[in-house]
């Protein structure tokens, strides 16, 4: 457990909690998800937080039985702020009123907030203007405040808009301060950790002192073997882990012959050669392709590569003797999400890319050096480890690679065509300064051949489509909108320099309807 400040956000089950949890990581505080249930007396006792901040929520403090944080929380004596179903809560159990909605008290959407005369120290930079604009999502209100609180904000919709008792450092604001339509909610959170005398102690450098430290005390003299996929996150743990306990760490690096062009080569050069972590290279294609000769159905062609992968992975790692732990990539979204208020089971799109199960069928211990973090703090730690920056800014790469951007069969000839146009693409994309804009960017080859016409000669050849889009998560995402320059060029490109491909096409669905990757 870390030993930075800590805040303890109590989770209700808002949609956007995770955001509150981003922007005060902005500011270098260090907070931790909770849900509600799980808030107990002795977990705060235990938890011991300098500030806590009551999520918003769907349900209506009204119902009996509704969430609600231990009583114990008001007598911490440390600051509380209470977001939307927050601050119903807060007022409700301080003794306030909440009204449950009617269609002419519900507000969703945009709203705008003005200051009273007394502008308190949260709400200290915020209003630029006369108003402010803010997100209101809630159908209940607060009709009367607790004791002790006074009004400082008020909007059209609802005039206790932001409330607070200033001798308890109590604070409960009806809207929504952490997502993007508050523009500049930041400020209430900057203002309300700086009161509650957070220091800004959760940088990356500290972070990595802290990790390793942990690390060499749960290892001890132990081994820990690592499943290293080239992509950023199962790299960043792989580096931290070896600076913590050096060789007693192995990576087992699957090459399962549906990797893109030198992917192999530089994943392997960039361990052994910059790191000098012990790397196994298992060279394993020849298995995979051979399984997966004649199979063209996606569900299939996954199974099959996610079977073979831990297999794999397990025959490699019975080599390490002694061997005791089992290193993995884990973020902070995943940790959350498997714990969610709803519950909610983690993505399976990614369970045979992260080895799940093997822990228990080969009884190891995990580390996880990355659980506390969001993706872009793994980025920031990379850096602070000196991995290079062409290597962290990689767009995602799935697990079964290629197998599900070659539709239909896959052939070895198939392969060597697509990673070939792959990187003329993505060659493409890095001259025009476009690839840091671009979430994700790759071919596919197409199952089909057409006709065309080179020099004085017909082709009878493949057909590929370029796919680039934009995301935050992976889970909606837009298709990205190059210049018809852009995609004339890169398709000459593409068929004068690849044998084999005599027709390219662009993908303009986005997420939903389509997926990301076309199986
Ligand atoms: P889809 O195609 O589902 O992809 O829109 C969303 C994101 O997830 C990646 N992806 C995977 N990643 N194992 C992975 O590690 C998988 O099996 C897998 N399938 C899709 C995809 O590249 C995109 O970034």
């Amino acid at each position: 457990m870390t030993q930075h400040d800590r805040l303890l956000i109590i989770d209700f089950g808002s949609q956007v909690t995770q955001l509150i949890a981003r922007r005060l990581r902005e500011l270098n505080v260090y907070c931790e998800i909770h849900p509600y249930q799980n808030v107990t007396d002795a977990f705060l006792d235990e938890f011991s937080p300098k500030a806590v901040i009551f999520s918003g929520g769907p349900d209506s403090v009204v119902r009996e039985g509704s969430p609600r944080p231990p009583k114990t929380v008001y007598d911490l004596g440390v600051p509380i702020l209470g977001i939307c179903y927050g601050q119903q809560v807060m007022m409700h159990d301080l003794g306030g009123k909440v009204e449950a909605g009617e269609s002419h008290t519900a507000e969703f959407g945009r709203a705008f907030v003005s200051p009273t005369p007394t502008i308190i120290d949260l709400l200290h930079g915020w209003f630029k203007a006369e108003r402010e604009q803010v997100w209101m999502s809630h159908g209940d209100h607060v009709s009367e405040i607790a004791p002790g609180f006074e009004v400082y904000g008020t909007s059209p919709g609802a005039p206790f808009a932001v409330t607070a008792d200033l001798n308890r450092n109590f604070f409960a604001v009806q809207f929504h301060p952490e997502v993007h339509h508050t523009p500049n909610g930041k400020f209430l959170y900057e203002n309300f950790v700086r009161m509650a005398g957070f220091t800004g102690d959760w940088t990356m450098g500290a972070y990595r002192e802290e990790a390793i430290r942990l690390i060499r005390e749960k290892v001890g003299d132990k081994k820990v073997i690592c499943g290293l996929s080239g992509g950023v996150d199962s790299s960043v743990a792989a580096v931290l882990i070896h600076e913590a306990i050096g060789d007693q760490l192995t990576c087992v690096f699957v090459d399962h012959g549906l990797l893109r062009q030198n992917e192999a080569d530089e994943v392997v050069k960039m361990f052994r050669d910059h790191y000098n972590i012990p790397l196994i290279h298992a060279d394993e294609s020849e298995l995979f392709l051979g399984e997966l000769e004649g199979q063209s159905d996606p569900e299939t062609k996954r199974k099959i590569i996610g079977r073979l992968f831990i297999d794999v992975f397990q025959k490699y790692a019975n080599q390490i003797e002694g061997a005791e732990f089992l290193a993995q990539g884990t973020l902070y979204p995943d940790v959350i999400e498997s714990v969610s208020f709803s519950g909610g089971p983690s993505v399976t799109i990614k369970s045979h890319h992260n080895v799940g199960g093997l822990p228990e069928k080969m009884g190891l211990k995990l580390v996880e050096p990355l659980r506390e973090l969001f993706k872009d703090e793994v980025r920031a730690l990379g850096r602070e480890l000196g991995l290079p920056d062409s290597f962290i800014g990689r767009h995602p790469f799935p697990g079964p690679g290629l197998a599900i951007r070659c539709p239909g069969e896959i052939t070895r000839e198939k392969l060597e065509i697509l990673r070939k146009a792959d990187a003329v693409y993505i060659d493409q994309i890095r001259k025009h300064g476009l690839y840091d804009e671009i979430w994700q960017a790759f071919v596919a080859i197409l199952p089909v051949r057409t006709v065309g016409v080179m020099g004085d000669g017909r082709t009878y050849d493949f057909a590929c489509a370029l796919r680039a889009v934009n995301s935050v998560d992976g889970m909606t995402a837009d298709y990205y909108p190059f210049s018809h320059d852009f995609l004339g060029e890169t398709a000459t490109r593409i068929i004068n320099e690849v044998k084999g491909i005599n027709r390219v096409t662009y993908d303009i669905t986005s997420k939903p309807p389509g997926t990301i990757e076309w199986e």
